[in-house]
């Protein structure tokens, strides 16, 4: 462990160097999308946050977070803006998250298996099948063990603030159709940075290669890889589609995006103003449930147009396959073991989230009611 943040300190002293030069060029560069707009109030706004995250602009988690930004200005009466640096514009979810571990970012939105590799308790959020449907994942995310793993990596300067729906993920490949989990035999599948999904490609039979999703067009242009697998909105924004024939939805993981802070940033903020980004942030949460559902529906709509192939195999198969990953968690990493036990129990009843971890600085009843008038197109019910 000590070694491993060693590592850690010394990775970090490199981005810095490279991160801090890296920033200050990118500052103000063009794409980089400031809410409200490139404005007067974020040059007004007294603490101006900056977050950096690997999705287009078109996609849900992005507009999401601009919603967030809208919020932030509100509350805060324009003290506090958010400058959002889309597109793996400032490096990957990677190395986003060393530049904030170094203070150099502020904020940013990963997916929750690349924080894996920085606090052990997110890989039982990768596993293979754990979640017995939506309302038992939202209430595991938005209950206290979805809380607890939030702050699990404080120490590691990255203070999770709110996680986004991101579905489920499914394989899409170029030339050979997935039907059954035999079919995934040999063939190249790119993986996120993610030891648990790594593990979960090859007990499949696969050969799994992690490629930084930016890299991941040409990787499937150029054959490096056989396909890949994502949830619809990334394989839609991302335009896969173009290059992939077959979209086959075993849907075998659900893994979340998570909104991070710096633990430097969130150390500098005032109560109150900690107080406005929760609340803007969960909001923005609420709002990105309908933005996704929206963006799915349009995703396998524009998918199917295109052409590609959509498969709906007998998931139970690969639910099958999988099995045996589960318990080389028990002797191997204890704290996942016992985190995917605790899942497990959770009930699948709405009554069932924390409700200190929902209502902390934001009444339910007020979120439900920014969702439906940010779905209106901003306006109020
Ligand atoms: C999802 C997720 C991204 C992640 C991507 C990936 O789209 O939202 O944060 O980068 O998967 O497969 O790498």
């Amino acid at each position: 462990m000590r070694t491993l943040r060693f590592i850690g300190v010394v990775t970090s002293r490199i981005a810095l160097i490279v991160g801090g030069v890296f920033l200050a060029s990118c500052r103000g560069a063009p794409g980089s999308s400031s809410v409200p707009s490139a404005s007067a109030a974020s040059a007004e706004a007294e603490t101006v946050i900056r977050l950096a995250h690997g999705l287009d602009p078109t996609h849900p988690v992005h507009q999401a977070m601009e919603v967030m930004g809208r919020k932030l200005d509100s509350l805060s009466g324009g003290q506090m803006a958010l400058k959002i640096y889309p597109s793996e514009q400032l490096g990957t979810e990677r190395q986003a998250l060393e530049l904030l571990q170094i203070g150099s970012l502020d904020m940013t939105k990963v997916s929750s298996a690349v924080m894996e590799s920085f606090s052990l308790s997110y890989k039982v959020l990768g596993l293979p099948y754990i979640f017995r449907g939506e309302e038992h994942r939202f209430n595991v995310l938005e209950g206290e063990i979805g809380k607890r793993i939030l702050l699990s990596s404080r120490d590691v300067w990255l203070r999770g603030i709110v996680y986004y729906d991101a579905g489920s993920r499914s394989f899409y490949t170029k030339n050979t159709p997935i039907r059954e989990p035999s079919d995934l035999e040999g063939l190249k599948i790119r993986t996120q940075s993610s030891p648990v999904a790594i593990r979960m490609v090859r007990q499949l039979g696969g050969s799994p290669t992690p490629i930084a999703f930016g890299e991941l067009y040409t990787a499937l242009q150029q054959g490096v890889v056989a396909g890949a697998e994502n949830n619809p909105p990334s394989f839609h924004t991302t335009r896969h589609y173009e290059l992939c024939q077959y979209y086959s939805l075993d849907r075998h993981t659900a893994v979340p995006d998570v909104l991070v802070a710096s633990t430097h940033l969130w150390d500098r903020l005032s109560e109150k103003e900690r107080g406005w980004l929760m609340k803007a942030a969960r909001m923005s949460a609420e709002v990105q449930k309908t933005l996704w559902d929206k963006a799915t529906k349009k995703a396998m709509r524009e998918v199917k147009k295109a052409g590609v192939e959509i498969i709906r195999p007998d998931t139970e198969k690969f639910a099958e396959a999988v099995e045996p990953l589960y318990e080389t968690y028990r002797e191997e990493a204890p704290v996942v073991y016992e985190l995917l036990q605790e899942i497990r129990s959770v009930g699948t009843d709405s009554a069932a989230t924390d409700d200190s971890a929902a209502t902390d600085t934001a009444g339910v009843a007020d979120m439900r009611s920014e969702r439906q008038a940010e779905s209106n197109g901003g306006k109020r019910p």
